[in-house]
């Protein structure tokens, strides 16, 4: 089943745990922390403290997305602060297995993350390590992007190349993932939807997350229904 990971850089940060409340009211399964050093991308966001912050306001899962240039001298501070999900950039990880590793080591769920113009058939050899792969979506550092369609494409290859391994990591999709694009994403096959945008940018978290959801579900059924009217005709 489709699961929302409201993404708390387009929320209100003076009212970080009230935001945080409504989004999980409206059916976030996880929490979508974006940190940002300024130098692997053009912006800075949060840190630790933030992190250790919001894990005093909600039980969920934090799935934290760092998007720095040396990730390695962060990893026991994010375990420290609470961090559960830790993904890292395949294009700021020379030696991508050791990172892997060390989130293992501090008992932290690994993730690989993937700008737009990274092939996924780069991954092969990682795959068993992570328990999510992430697809980007927009070129990372800001929220209210616009999807980029040819991801769509990648979400494709990887769910083809998940079958072929015999694997069972999520793929996860961040960037631009809104009611005008949530059922073509849902449908190339993506199982962790982050949204910032669309559940924080309109004042009501919980009624924006609760219907974006709903499409996202809704998508996932009719998906199901075409697939298996595919098998029957081919049985028949
Ligand atoms: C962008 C971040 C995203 C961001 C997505 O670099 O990684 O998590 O919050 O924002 P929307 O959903 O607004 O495109
Ligand atoms: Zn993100």
């Amino acid at each position: 089943m489709v699961e929302l990971l409201p993404s708390i850089l387009s929320a209100d940060f003076s009212r970080l745990a009230d935001e945080v409340a409504a989004a999980e009211r409206g059916g976030g399964t996880a929490i979508h922390v974006d940190v940002m050093d300024g130098h692997f991308v053009p912006n800075l966001t949060l840190g630790p403290p933030v992190v250790k912050s919001l894990r005093k306001a909600t039980k969920l899962p934090l799935d934290c997305h760092l998007m720095m240039a040396n990730p390695n001298d962060f990893i026991a501070a994010f375990a420290d602060a609470g961090a559960d999900w830790v993904s890292v950039h395949y294009e700021a990880c020379p030696h991508l297995h050791r990172t892997l590793e060390l989130i293992l080591s501090r008992g932290m769920r690994p993730g690989v993350v993937l700008n737009p113009a990274t092939r996924v058939d780069l991954m092969v050899e990682i795959l068993p390590m992570v328990h999510h792969v992430l697809i980007m979506s927009v070129n990372p550092g800001f929220g209210g992007q616009e999807f980029i369609p040819f991801s769509l494409g990648k979400i494709h290859r990887l769910v083809h190349m998940r079958r072929e391994l015999g694997l069972q990591f999520k793929i996860e999709v961040d960037g631009g993932v809104a009611h005008d694009t949530v059922a073509a994403i849902v449908q190339a096959g993506a199982e962790l939807l982050v949204a910032g945008n669309a559940v924080f940018g309109g004042g009501n978290p919980e009624r924006d997350a609760s219907a974006l959801l709903a499409a996202a579900r809704q998508a996932e059924d009719l998906d199901s229904a075409s697939r298996m009217a595919d098998e029957k005709s081919k049985i028949h």
